[in-house]
């Protein structure tokens, strides 16, 4: 049975160890310390909701990315099942004083090494196409850029701005 032909049911997210992170469940009391990581201005930036009530509607689909037992930031993760269409979506935002020292690539591996163990074959991530860190961040990890979607988010200050979609297949993750 080939990669992507087994994923049916999407999973409650797991805990998954790194080797200097852990990605957990999320967990109602941690509203507040996510919105502090997502209203810290080089966060805010690049994402447009960021207050309490925003970040509780995203908290089903959140993993924590924790460092040294402090909430450093977080993954959203995306799972699609239809069967036709398997594939993983990821969104990820850490506090700004941890920026530059491979926590976001350490975390986007893990999780994709997850996945892949689950069964799933494809990964995509979306960010804006002038966010040069991020997409650099994420080319290091093994994503490529697939194409530019026009007027894709609303940015911060209420104008569209274009996202750059990228992807990564199973077999081409070194790990
Ligand atoms: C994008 C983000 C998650 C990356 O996290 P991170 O832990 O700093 O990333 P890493 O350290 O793993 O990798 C960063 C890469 O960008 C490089 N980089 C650092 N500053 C950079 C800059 N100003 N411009 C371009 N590249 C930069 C680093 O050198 C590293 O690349 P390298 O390993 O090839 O040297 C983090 O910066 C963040 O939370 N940003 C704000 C929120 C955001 O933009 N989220 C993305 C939404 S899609």
């Amino acid at each position: 049975m080939a990669l992507g032909d087994r994923v049916h049911d999407r999973e409650e997210l797991p805990l998954l160890q790194g080797e200097r992170l852990v990605l957990r469940p999320v967990r109602a009391d941690d509203a507040r310390a996510l919105t502090d990581v997502l209203t810290e201005p080089e966060i805010a930036r690049w994402w447009g909701h960021n207050d309490i009530d925003s970040v509780r509607e995203e908290m089903p689909a959140l993993l924590v990315i924790v460092v040294d037992g402090a909430v450093t930031g977080w993954l959203h993760v995306h799972e699609e099942t239809e069967r036709d269409y398997p594939s993983v979506a990821f969104d990820i935002a850490l506090t700004t004083a941890v920026h530059g020292r491979g926590y976001a690539q350490e975390a986007l591996r893990v999780a994709i090494r997850h996945f892949i163990d689950r069964g799933h074959h494809r990964f995509t991530i979306d960010p804006a196409v002038d966010n040069e860190r991020a997409i650099r961040c994420y080319a290091a990890v093994g994503f490529k850029p697939v194409g530019v979607l026009r007027a894709y988010e609303r940015a911060p200050d209420g104008r569209w701005r274009d996202g750059l979609l990228m992807d990564l297949l199973a077999v081409e993750f070194d790990g």
